[in-house]
């Protein structure tokens, strides 16, 4: 290469360089704008025929001219296409933010602007500086309170807290259904299974199997409701209690997105309180973001912050998950990789 191409070759990569340090630097501009989008219905009400600011807001109650600010960026970045004459089109990315459609993000992208995680992120340098979360001085809790407590006290967040998690079970539910053997299984329990989307989700695929959800009291409501919904209730138990204190028996353990909460200790006590009601042989099932691999690619890894920020928990790789398992009685037998950043571990009681 010469020298004056070479020097053309450089500019171009630091110009792109650039750029892209840019564009990860106001990452959370999109966050907002997403949130925005989804709290205020945009999507839904062009679905609904909508299609220009005006009526737009004149639906939600909003500002004609911001609304048309905010339709405006989020076309910008492929929620809305350009239908003409001022009016908005959803495209298929925008859909996924509509309320209730199958595979809808909506709520996952409310709950990542909102509070909790808003202001948790907000002092992450300071949970690196004293190796923990801070999110309870970032949200005036006391010390020792976790996000649910906080949730507990602010319910609507709290909904849409549920509502994410659920969003999240979509993503990864027709791999895991195809994944799962059911084989000789008659109870599964979702552990820490919030509204019971993965457990009512197996059992919308399984007619004999029963189902059941232990989490905290101010979720069973919702659960029932979910699972009354699902068509499933007459299957389905909510249970309220702690799974620090004790877990009810079942066939099969599901315990998806609830290691990541905790620090090793806690999911120890976790993992034996399943244990101590579990059968040897008796199988169970952890669905988690598992972290690559350094330097590749890893939503484990961002989102290992995002545990940081607002947990006492962390994104572990296998070998840390199999130190778990080690010491609280089971065993992992297999490992399936979903389409997703999402693994399924399969374990044994030990
Ligand atoms: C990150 S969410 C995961 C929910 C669900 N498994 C999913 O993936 O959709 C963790 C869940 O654990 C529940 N939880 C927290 N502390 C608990 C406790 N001590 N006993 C039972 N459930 C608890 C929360 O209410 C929440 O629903």
């Amino acid at each position: 290469m010469s020298e004056e191409l070479e020097g053309a070759h450089n500019k171009a990569e630091s110009a792109q360089n650039a750029m892209t340090m840019l564009e990860m630097i106001s990452g959370y501009w999109v966050t907002q704008i997403l949130r925005a989008t989804a709290e205020l219905s945009l999507v839904d009400h062009v679905t609904a025929g909508a299609s220009t600011a005006e009526e737009i807001a004149a639906r939600e109650g909003t500002d004609p001219a911001t609304t048309y600010r905010l339709l405006r960026a989020g076309a910008s970045i492929g929620l809305f296409g350009d239908a003409g004459d001022r009016r908005f089109r959803v495209t298929p990315l925008g859909g996924l933010l509509r309320k209730g459609a199958p595979g809808s993000l909506r709520e996952m992208a409310i709950v990542q602007g909102s509070p909790l995680h808003w202001q948790s992120w907000g002092v992450l340098p300071d949970a690196v500086r004293k190796g923990g979360t801070q999110m309870q001085a970032a949200l005036g809790l006391a010390e020792g309170e976790t996000q649910f407590d906080y949730f507990g006290r602010n319910p609507e967040e709290g909904a849409y807290f549920a509502a994410a998690m659920s969003n999240a079970t979509g993503v990864v539910i027709d791999d895991v259904t195809r994944m799962l053997d059911l084989e000789g299984v008659s109870l599964a329990i979702d552990v820490g299974g919030s509204t019971g989307a993965l457990v009512q989700s197996l059992m919308k695929t399984r007619p004999g199997l029963t189902g059941m959800v232990l989490d905290l009291p101010h979720v069973m409501d919702s659960a029932v409701r979910a699972a009354e919904e699902a068509g499933v209730l007459d299957r389905f138990s909510a249970v309220p209690g702690d799974f620090f204190k004790e877990v009810p028996a079942a066939d099969l353990y599901l315990l998806k997105m609830v290691l990541h909460d905790w620090d090793d200790e806690q999911c120890v006590q976790i993992l034996r309180n399943c244990r101590a009601s579990a059968k040897p042989g008796t199988r169970g099932v952890v669905i988690e973001a598992v972290v690559g691999r350094i330097g590749e690619p890893s939503f484990g890894a961002l989102l290992d912050m995002n545990m940081l920020a607002g947990t006492t928990g962390q994104e572990r790789d296998f070998d840390a998950y199999d130190a778990l398992y080690a010491a609280s009685g089971w065993r992992r037998t297999s490992t399936l990789q979903t389409s997703t950043p999402w693994s399924v571990q399969e374990i044994v009681a030990v």
